[in-house]
C-alpha cells in the first residue's frame, strides 16, 4: 500500500481528490494534513471520514516539527501539495498569509521530502503563474512565468522553488499548472459558486470591470484525474499544463447561471475592476495529453448543469459557510450591495 501525504485535502480541489481516490482506488493510503482555514471544511469529507485507507490531521504545513513527525511516522511514498491560500481578491486585501502558507509551507514540505526521501512530490500550481494573455495564443509549459497578483506570485515562487529542489537535490518533483476549476464544494468566494448563491438569494451579481475577462474552465474531477496520472507517470522535473480548452468570458458564465436558475439579468451589477486583473487565461494541455494520455472527460454544458444542481441540493453546505467571517469578507470587498 503506497502512502500519500495530501495537504489541503479539506479544501475544494483537495477534498474532491480525496473523495475521488478513496472511491476509485484501494491501493493508496491518504493522510490529509489541513489547517482548516476559512476554506477548509470537514463536511466535504463526510463520506470518507471513516474509510480504512484515510487519516485526517489538523495542522499547518509551515509547522516543521509536525511535518517531520508525520514523515517519520508514515514513511510517505508521495506528497501532493494542494494546501494554499487560493483567492486572488483576498491576496489583494492582505498578502502576508499567502507567502507564509504557499511559499514557506511548500519549503517545509520540500525539505522534509528531501530528508526522508520520497518517490514523487506533486506541486499543485496554477496557470496564473504565466500572467495574462492578449486576445490570442495559449499558455504552454515554456511560456515564461510572469505572475501579476500576490496570489499568483506566491504560487510561482513555490512552483519554481519545487523545481529548484529537483535541479539541485534530485528530488523527484513534478509541477501541474491547471486552469480555473469548477464543481462541488467550491468555496463561495469564487466566481461560479458566488454567482449561483447570490442568484438564489436574489442578491446583486458583482461583475468586475467590463465582464469580458476570459477564464478557461475545467471540471474538478478532470483536474484530479490528471493529478492521479501525473503522480504515477509524470516525469521528475517536468511541468504539465492541465485544461479543457473551454474559454468563457465572465459575463457569459454569469448570464448562463442566471438563465439556468431562471433569474433576471437585472441582478447583474458591473462593479469596479479588480486591481491588476488578468485579462485572459487559456491553456495548451497537449503535453499531458500526448505524453501521459490524459484528456478531459467532462463536457462543460453537462458539468456546469450538474454543478448548479449540486448547489441547489446542498443549500445546507453553503448556508453554513456564508455567515460570520464570510459576511465580513463580503462587506469589505463588495460593500453593502
Ligand atoms: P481552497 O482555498 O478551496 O482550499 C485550500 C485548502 O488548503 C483549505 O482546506 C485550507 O484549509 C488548506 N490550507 C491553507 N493553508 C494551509 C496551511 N498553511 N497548512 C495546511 N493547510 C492549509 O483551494 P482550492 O481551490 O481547492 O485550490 C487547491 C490548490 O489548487 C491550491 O494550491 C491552488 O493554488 C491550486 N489551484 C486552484 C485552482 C482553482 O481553480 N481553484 C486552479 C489551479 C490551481
Ligand atoms: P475567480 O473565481 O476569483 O478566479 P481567478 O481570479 O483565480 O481566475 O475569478 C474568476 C473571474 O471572475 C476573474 O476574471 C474575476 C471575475 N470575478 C468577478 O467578475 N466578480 C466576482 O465577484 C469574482 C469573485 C470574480
Amino acid at each position: 500500500m503506497k502512502k500519500i501525504l495530501v495537504t489541503g485535502g479539506a479544501g475544494f480541489i483537495g477534498s474532491n481528490f480525496v473523495n475521488y481516490i478513496l472511491t476509485n482506488r484501494d491501493d493508496l493510503f491518504l493522510v490529509n494534513l489541513d489547517k482548516l482555514t476559512y476554506a477548509g471544511n470537514l463536511e466535504n469529507l463526510k463520506e470518507v471520514e471513516n474509510h480504512k485507507n484515510y487519516s485526517f490531521i489538523k495542522g499547518d504545513i509551515t509547522n516543521n516539527e509536525l511535518v517531520d513527525y508525520l514523515f517519520k511516522k508514515y514513511s510517505f511514498n508521495y506528497v501532493i501539495n494542494f494546501a494554499a491560500e487560493s483567492h486572488v481578491d483576498r491576496s489583494i486585501l492582505g498578502s502576508e498569509v499567502f507567502f507564509r502558507s504557499n511559499v514557506v509551507g511548500t519549503n517545509v514540505l520540500l525539505e522534509a521530502s528531501r530528508r526522508y526521501g520520497i518517490e514523487k512530490f506533486v506541486q499543485i500550481s496554477t496557470d496564473e503563474v504565466y500572467g495574462s494573455l492578449g486576445p490570442t495564443g495559449l499558455f504552454t509549459e515554456t511560456t515564461p512565468v510572469s505572475p501579476n497578483s500576490p496570489y499568483s506570485s506566491s504560487k510561482a515562487a513555490s512552483d519554481l522553488m519545487a523545481l529548484s529542489f529537483f535541479h539541485t537535490f534530485g528530488l523527484p518533483v513534478v509541477i501541474t499548472r491547471c486552469s480555473n476549476n469548477y464543481g462541488p464544494f467550491q468555496f463561495p468566494e469564487k466566481l461560479i459558486p458566488l454567482m449561483i448563491i447570490n442568484s438564489l438569494n436574489g442578491k446583486k451579481l458583482p461583475v468586475y470591470g467590463d465582464g469580458l475577462n476570459v477564464r478557461d474552465w475545467v471540471y474538478v474531477i478532470d483536474h484530479n484525474r490528471a493529478v492521479e496520472i501525473v503522480l504515477e507517470q509524470g516525469k521528475a522535473g517536468e511541468v504539465y499544463n492541465i485544461g479543457a480548452s473551454r474559454e468563457m468570458k465572465n459575463i457569459n458564465i454569469v448570464k448562463l447561471i442566471l438563465s439556468k436558475l431562471t433569474k433576471p439579468e437585472g441582478l447583474i451589477e458591473y462593479v469596479k475592476d479588480r486591481p491588476g486583473h488578468d485579462r485572459r487565461y487559456a491553456i495548451d494541455s497537449s503535453k499531458i495529453q500526448n505524453e501521459l494520455g490524459w484528456k478531459p472527460e467532462f463536457d462543460f454544458e453537462n458539468a456546469i448543469n450538474e454543478t448548479i444542481e449540486w448547489y441547489l441540493k446542498n443549500k445546507n453546505w453553503w448556508q453554513g459557510i456564508i455567515t460570520g467571517e464570510y459576511q465580513k469578507y463580503y462587506k469589505t470587498l463588495y460593500g453593502d450591495r
